[in-house]
């Protein structure tokens, strides 16, 4: 069959990487793709948010099944493009993955379904939140409600900083109409486990566990990004706290979205937090994670096109996940500066060293191909990632491969997977 990836980055190469190895698939498109992405896929160059253009080559090429892996085109309704077209595609509708795509949505879906989640209140109106502050305990959580890359959430410790932090959202717009609304939550602390998912709509099988670090700095210092880095499976994640998600979170949000008419079909990605109280739910994402994909795909023993036909044909229920009894560990190569400011177009050298090397992969987050050389092209650049027999191991790897590519400004965390000698 004929398959075309939507996105650009490390999780749509490593969604690339799972599905080469499909026997099913006979052509792989990418849109746009990237540098590495074009050596498993012919990139195409129209941009995710291009659904006209998307469906009109989908149609034109006979693709059979398209995958969506970015969340603004899922948000902003790419999968109800194609099905009005007849076209077979994976993801959730635009009423169903406003799961991610509204903050304020999510959150009282949760409350609604007695959802464990922290205590919130939602604002459209920047005074009211002002207000609301004055009887708020610290630290506290502001959300912009709408899709802001991963950065729209502050955490503030104190009064000052709070409003300021209100006004940049709802005044100032720092993040654009994502803070038309936002979300002022209750602070909580813990283990944070990610845990993505496959949907067909009423069935919901989980993945193996990942945890990422979200912040620029060793120690979880610094800004947040996109993720600097993860690792696979969580040692915190135990069968008791799986069976209590498995309870009362994973089937029952599946449920709530089917009873209030917004059928969820994809992946939802349960972001969480382990606190004293028990797990609660940080966010949804309406998408795989990343990099956790880059850790979990490769640990995943079925043939990924199987899972997500069987999701799209709404027969999950008949699917087994299987995942490899090991560990992986994904490290970002970033651009120094990220997530603010950086350079672009540096050469990058050093990607024969994983020519070969069963269990290392090089995924392409920020690069493109110019004249034969790979070149930076964004603030994460690549994910390495190793397996391991256990975390250790598969941190050890990793590490070690991360020497194995050069560029001018390269830049990472040290301290990914560190967590694990705690458990
Ligand atoms: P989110 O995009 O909602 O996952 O938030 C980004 C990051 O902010 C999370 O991964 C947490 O580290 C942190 N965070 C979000 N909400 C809370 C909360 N209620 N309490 C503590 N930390 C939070
Ligand atoms: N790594 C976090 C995310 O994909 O949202």
């Amino acid at each position: 069959m004929k398959v075309l990836i939507v996105g650009s980055g490390g999780r749509e190469h490593a969604i690339a990487a799972s599905v080469k190895k499909s026997p099913k698939v006979e052509k792989l498109y990418c849109a746009p793709g990237n540098g590495g992405i074009g050596e498993l896929a012919e990139c195409v160059p129209i941009g995710a948010m291009e659904f006209e253009k998307l469906a009109a080559f989908a149609v034109e090429k006979a693709v059979d099944l398209t995958i969506v892996g970015m969340d603004d085109p899922l948000v902003g309704g790419i999968v109800d493009v194609f099905e009005e077209k007849g076209l077979r595609v994976f993801g959730p509708r635009k009423n169903a993955a406003i799961l991610e795509g509204s903050k304020a949505f999510s959150k009282d879906l949760m409350k609604k379904y007695n959802i464990p989640t922290a205590a919130y209140e939602n604002f459209t109106d920047a005074d009211k939140a002002l207000a609301y502050l004055e009887t708020a305990k610290f630290p506290i959580v502001l959300k912009a409600d709408g899709l802001a890359l991963g950065k729209g959430v502050l955490i503030c410790n104190t009064m000052e900083e709070a409003k300021a932090g209100v006004r940049e959202i709802m005044l100032d717009k720092k993040f654009g109409a994502a803070g038309n609304a936002m979300v002022i939550e209750e602070f909580m602390t813990g283990r944070e486990v990610s845990v993505l998912s496959f949907v067909d709509g009423k069935t919901i099988q989980t993945m193996t566990s990942a945890q990422d670090h979200k912040r620029a700095g060793d120690g979880d210092t610094g800004l947040n990004t996109g993720g600097m880095g993860t690792f696979s499976p969580s040692p915190f994640y135990t069968k008791e706290v799986d069976d209590f998600c498995q309870k009362h979170i994973y089937q029952p949000t599946v449920d709530a979205m089917a009873a209030e008419g917004r059928p969820f079909t994809g992946i939802i990605f349960f972001g969480l937090m382990l606190t004293k109280d028990g797990p609660k739910v940080l966010e949804y994402n309406a998408r795989f994670g990343d990099p956790e994909a880059q850790v979990v795909l490769p640990r995943m023993k079925n043939d990924l096109i199987e899972v997500i036909e069987a999701c799209v044909d709404g027969r999950l229920d008949t699917v087994q996940l299987q995942f490899e009894d090991n560990a992986a560990v994904c490290v970002v190569l970033a651009s120094d500066g990220y997530p603010v400011a950086y350079e672009k177009g540096i050469p990058i050298t050093g990607f024969e060293n994983f020519a070969g090397k069963e269990g290392y992969y090089c995924f392409h987050a920020g690069t493109k191909l110019e004249n034969g050389q790979y070149l930076t092209n964004g603030g994460r650049v690549l994910g390495i990632t190793a397996k391991g027999k256990n975390l250790q191991e598969a941190r050890a790897n990793a590490y070690a491969a991360t020497e194995w590519i050069s560029f001018a400004n390269k830049y990472m965390r040290h301290d990914i997977g560190k967590a694990i000698d705690e458990a």
